[in-house]
């Protein structure tokens, strides 16, 4: 039995953002936001667009992959056979209640599907398909899981402090998990390997939104200066991230008794191409391992692997077969890594 990613979907907002458009804005630059992070321009989102529009819209694309180019099965007839619904995001439609993927549940007609929403910042996706996988595993007859990684940050987003605002984008990406009858071990070996998963929950206050939540809740009649945003430490964040990177492609390749050179591809959270190029340099790997497509997106948190596992996917990028690595890190602080056979 192997759990294996059998079809892939994403939505980006249309509107894009470049660096010389928030350089009209804050001061900035293009130079700077590209020597520092690798990021050219980011996607935003329509006011009247939340985060469960662009969830829903990758998970179509992903259910349409799954119909095939003759539509033999309609959508509601393959959202019917969803088990489980899983969103990664810090930026649901509403916080608290209920979750976005009780909503992508009703919209794609998924009535077999029970739904929940994933809290792990940018590890959102790695942290949501261990879930989906365990719980694909427990149960004889569950077969199928939606997961979801999607994020509107430009709500959250303080877009006067440079700090942070150069750095977000809006995005989603899906991916639909099989159980099927394929080996998980030997040379047929298919889907889902392992996955490493931690937290160093120390760093709490790296990467917060101070407002809104039980601790600071936001009071009657208060008038707020910005919208409720995130703050970060960016230093401290930069350091547990490239820390991250690199213990857990060591771990993954470890644990599983094999050697970098191995592995197809590294599908990295897309935070900053600095953090890779740092970890690839103290591996010792060549930058040319890891995919990256921060410099249209920037940073979309939990979507932005999913969003590049469909780029790799439709872009002919990934064959059947080809051993890859997904490496998250994010708020929390969390991290984790899947090994996969695609
Ligand atoms: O998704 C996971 C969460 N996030 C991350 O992984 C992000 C992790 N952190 C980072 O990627 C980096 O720390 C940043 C990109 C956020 C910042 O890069 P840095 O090299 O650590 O810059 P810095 O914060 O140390 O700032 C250096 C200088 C400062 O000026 P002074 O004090 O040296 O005069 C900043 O004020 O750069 C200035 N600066 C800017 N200048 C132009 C900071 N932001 C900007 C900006 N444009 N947007």
């Amino acid at each position: 039995m192997a759990i294996e990613i059998i079809a892939t979907g994403k939505a980006v907002p249309p509107k894009r953002v470049s660096n010389k458009d928030l350089a009209a804005t804050i001061d900035t630059s293009d130079e700077w936001i590209r020597s520092h992070t690798g990021i050219g321009a980011r996607h935003i989102a329509h006011e009247d667009t939340a985060c469960s529009d662009l969830a829903l819209e990758a998970a179509r694309q992903a259910l349409e992959m799954l119909a095939g180019p003759r539509r033999e099965e309609t959508l509601e007839e393959i959202a019917l056979t969803l088990d489980m619904i899983i969103v990664g995001t810090a930026t649901p439609d509403y916080y608290a209640c209920p979750s976005t993927a009780c909503i992508i549940q009703d919209k794609l007609g998924a009535k077999n599907a029970a739904a929940m929403d994933l809290a792990a910042g940018c590890s959102g996706f790695i942290y949501g398909i261990e879930t989906a996988a365990g719980i694909l595993e427990t149960r004889k007859s569950r077969k199928r899981a939606l997961v979801i990684g999607a994020e509107i940050l430009s709500r959250i987003t303080d877009w006067t402090d440079r700090g942070t605002c150069v750095l977000f984008g809006d995005g989603a990406g899906a991916v639909i998990l099989e159980k099927t009858g394929a080996p998980r071990e030997g040379p047929e070996k298919r889907g889902l390997l392992r996955t490493v998963l931690g937290a160093d929950g120390s760093g709490w206050e790296h990467l917060i939104m101070p407002r809104g939540g039980s601790r600071n809740p936001l009071k009657p009649g208060e008038g707020l200066k910005t919208p409720l945003h995130l703050e970060m430490n960016g230093r401290a964040v930069y350091n547990f991230a490239v820390k991250a990177m690199t213990e857990t492609i060591e771990k993954l390749l470890a644990e599983e008794g094999i050697t970098i050179g191995q592995v197809e591809r590294i599908i990295p959270h897309q935070a900053n191409a600095r953090i890779v190029q740092a970890a690839a340099k103290r591996l010792g790997i060549a930058e040319e391992k890891f995919f990256l497509n921060i410099e249209e997106y920037a940073n979309t948190s939990a979507a932005s692997i999913p969003i590049a596992l469909d780029e790799m996917n439709r872009g002919g990028i990934l064959r059947k077969g080809d051993l890859i690595m997904t490496i998250g890190f994010g708020g929390g602080l969390t991290y984790g890594g899947n090994l996969i056979v695609w």
